[in-house]
């Protein structure tokens, strides 16, 4: 019987819970300091004990997950606390491509990509020479935000800059993207792929909220002003959105783009959970400054069904859930290595 695996982490709970919900045995590879927090819940029905999420590429992790015929789910912290060979040499089977899990890592790749699906981007700056307007600086890999910073020219670059090389969060220039500013609403749209059926089904939508770039808003402009901070975007929690009925259309046709495009890019394409991340402008044109290849946190709001899951399952459809249902399907056409790298 196949069972389902995750590191504990990110969105680990619902991903488990979505599992056991459609009849799999659950694993969580778990940091010894996190058991305590994880004991607490019911539906976790084996812990794999490591001092860091490294050992999943150990021989140790690999034969304990063999022996129970896991599917690991990829998210968030496997992406932050491995490189892309890393996740490469992982024995266990992934859920989804873990190839294309490279091309969300690496920035200049994941514009490719965006490129590639058609979407609106925002500019790229080749370096800091080129900061004209306001101008994000971010690092590579899911850094989560932490060290991304604002620059509208390049004194102020350099400044901001200097600050994090002393504070030791990043090493210097080669660390950083440096992307235009996209003003508008926020969006973070939740999609899953089925390569089984053929369909994008789209799951929800959520904001974010960053620290400390969303407190900044409660100070009046004159405090802000007169603080030597560098606000960064070090994402705390999220919060549900539903978009004008209007604006489904082009979600749909912004998620098949791509898909389509990861397809010819990056084989097999992909399959299962993603997110487009970026911003509405005034006239409900979506710029998006990035995509997660793999299940985001902000599904996590959503673990009875988002409005959207509701409109296309009549029973309550979590990420977590889709995704072992897909596991569950696949198994049931003998069509496991189509959903699994
Ligand atoms: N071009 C941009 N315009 C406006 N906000 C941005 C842009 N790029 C990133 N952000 C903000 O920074 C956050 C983190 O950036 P993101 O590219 O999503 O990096 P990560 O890979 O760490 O998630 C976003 O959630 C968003 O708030
Ligand atoms: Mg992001």
């Amino acid at each position: 019987m196949t069972s389902i695996a995750t590191l504990g982490s990110h969105c680990a709970l619902q991903v488990l819970k979505g599992a056991k919900d459609e009849g799999f045995k659950t694993i969580l590879v778990c940091e010894k300091r996190r058991e305590r927090l994880y004991k607490r819940f019911q539906f976790i029905d084996e812990y794999v004990l490591v001092d860091s999420f490294k050992e999943v590429m150990e021989q140790r992790c690999a034969n304990i997950l063999k022996e129970n015929n896991a599917i690991i789910i990829p998210h968030g912290t496997l992406i932050a606390q491995m490189d892309s060979s890393e996740i490469e040499s992982i024995k266990t089977p992934i859920f989804g491509n873990k190839w294309i899990l490279r091309w969300e890592s690496d920035r200049n790749m994941k514009e490719k990509l965006m490129v590639e699906s058609k979407l609106k981007i925002p500019q790229s700056l080749p370096g800091p020479e080129h900061i004209k307007g306001l101008t994000i600086a971010k690092r590579h890999g899911a850094a989560g935000g932490k060290g991304y910073f604002l620059a509208t020219n390049q004194e102020d670059y350099i400044k901001k800059r200097d600050k994090l090389v002393r504070d030791g969060i990043i090493r210097g220039d080669q660390d950083l993207y440096l992307q235009e500013y996209a003003l508008g609403v926020s969006a973070y749209l939740q999609y899953f792929y089925s390569e089984l059926s053929g369909e994008l089904e789209f799951f929800g939508v959520d904001r974010r909220y960053e620290s400390d770039i969303d407190g900044l808003g409660r100070i009046p402009a004159q405090e802000q002003i007169d603080v030597d901070l560098i606000p960064s975007f070090n994402v705390v929690g999220n919060s549900p959105l539903v978009l004008r009925e209007s604006l489904l259309e082009d979600v749909y046709a912004m998620g098949e783009r791509f898909v389509d495009a990861a397809k010819r890019l990056v084989a097999p394409g992909m399959p299962g959970p993603f997110c487009l991340e970026g911003v509405y402008d005034e006239n409900g044109k979506f710029t998006a400054f990035e995509f997660s290849a793999r299940i985001v946190a902000g599904t996590n709001l959503y673990v009875d069904g988002s409005p959207y899951s509701s409109l296309l399952y009549n029973e309550p459809m979590s990420m977590g859930r889709r995704i072992a249902r897909e596991v569950k399907n696949a198994e049931s056409k003998n069509s496991i290595s189509k959903i699994v790298t």
